[in-house]
């Protein structure tokens, strides 16, 4: 009873991943929250992801899907998003009624939150694998893998009579089923298909250093900003001459509002030994010739004194100007 609504999510959000040498995102799918109040009143979040870009979100008033990009709606016709639309909303009012239902006997306490994400994935050789999952506060208590619902330990007796009972109801669901195994895989690979261009472009990254907050006396925190790159993989390293260095921190990939990533990657060194140090940054979108950013290097102090120079050599031209401006005016007088 509980995953008929991630069978919706399932088929709005399948993530996957087409020919081996694609190297853009890989899986679709839904991720979605419920939020119980009390016995009465429930709210719920859908959206719809490839892989961690959320390409729909889901208006709960008018119960439509919201296409994020041009090309999120693969090439399903409007009926076909019409009638997906239509099942979504009767899936979650289903779910809902059940969870309420049911809360008791599953020692569920209000308020409670359940989130679900439900999906497919392209794996190499062109082979598609579903995931569906179940959480309560966060805890996963079940999942699907092949067909069968998986209870999560964690959970106990709790897990798996609910899992008791969501084979029960799955076992007879077609509706559930389509979904996951028809709807989502075809949706995925049209989704990828008209997302090509975008997904798999490639963006170059631009990279920066800076010291961070001092570490500690006599320390330096070399900073390596990398960003604005796209697809994610990306690697970043401090290094010292051709000798990677191992004391190299990296932060999370952040988003960036445009569909890129950002990468920091830190060194904490004794001052003195910052000199030579260097960030070498390798992505795809650099065809080989890798990004090398040196500390305290010649093109920052070459910058720095184009910027010192340049003013002062203007101000003295003024200065000169004027002199002899001044000059040819005393003389003509
Ligand atoms: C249920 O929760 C909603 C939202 O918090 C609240 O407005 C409503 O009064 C509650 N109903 C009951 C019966 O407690
Ligand atoms: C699920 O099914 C597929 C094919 O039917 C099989 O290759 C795979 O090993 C199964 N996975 C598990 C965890 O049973
Ligand atoms: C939609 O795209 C899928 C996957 O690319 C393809 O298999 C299917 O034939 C397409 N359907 C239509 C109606 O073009």
């Amino acid at each position: 009873m509980l995953l008929l609504p991630f069978q919706l999510l399932a088929v709005l959000l399948p993530g996957a991943d087409n020919e081996d040498d694609f190297q853009g995102p890989t899986s679709l799918h839904v991720i979605w929250i419920s939020s119980f109040a009390n016995r009465t009143w429930a709210q719920s979040q859908l959206s719809g992801w490839l892989d961690d870009l959320q390409i729909h979100s889901w208006d709960s008033d008018s119960g439509t899907i919201i296409f994020l990009k041009p090309w999120s709606k693969g090439n399903f016709s409007e009926e076909k998003v019409a009638e997906l639309e239509e099942l979504i909303q009767i899936q979650l009012r289903r779910f809902i009624r059940d969870v309420q239902a049911h809360a008791s006997e599953f020692q569920l306490e209000y308020p409670i939150e359940i989130q679900g994400i439900a999906g497919c994935e392209l794996h190499s050789g062109g082979s598609i694998v579903n995931f569906f999952s179940l959480a309560i506060e966060g805890l996963e208590f079940m999942k699907l893998v092949n067909d069968t619902c998986i209870p999560s330990p964690e959970w106990g007796r709790r897990a798996q009579q609910i899992c008791t009972r969501v084979m029960e109801y799955h076992a007879f669901d077609v509706t559930w089923k389509k979904l996951l195994l028809e709807t989502c895989p075809l949706f995925l690979l049209s989704v990828l298909d008209a997302g090509k261009a975008e997904l798999q472009r490639q963006g170059k990254p631009e990279a920066w250093l800076s010291s961070g907050p001092s570490p500690g006396p006599g320390r330096l925190l070399l900073v390596c900003h990398v960003s604005g790159f796209y697809p994610k993989p990306v690697w970043v390293m401090w290094m010292q001459g051709e000798q990677e260095q191992p004391g190299t921190q990296h932060s999370d990939l952040l988003p960036n509002a445009d569909w890129t990533w950002y990468l920091r990657a830190t060194l904490d060194v004794e001052s003195r030994e910052a000199a030579g140090l260097s960030c070498r940054v390798k992505h795809s979108s650099l065809e080989g010739q890798d990004i090398v950013l040196y500390w305290g290097q010649p093109t920052s102090i070459a910058l720095i004194c184009l910027a010192v120079l340049v003013p002062s050599f203007i101000l003295l031209l003024c200065f000169a100007l004027c002199y002899i401006k001044r000059r040819s005016y005393h003389n003509t007088t």
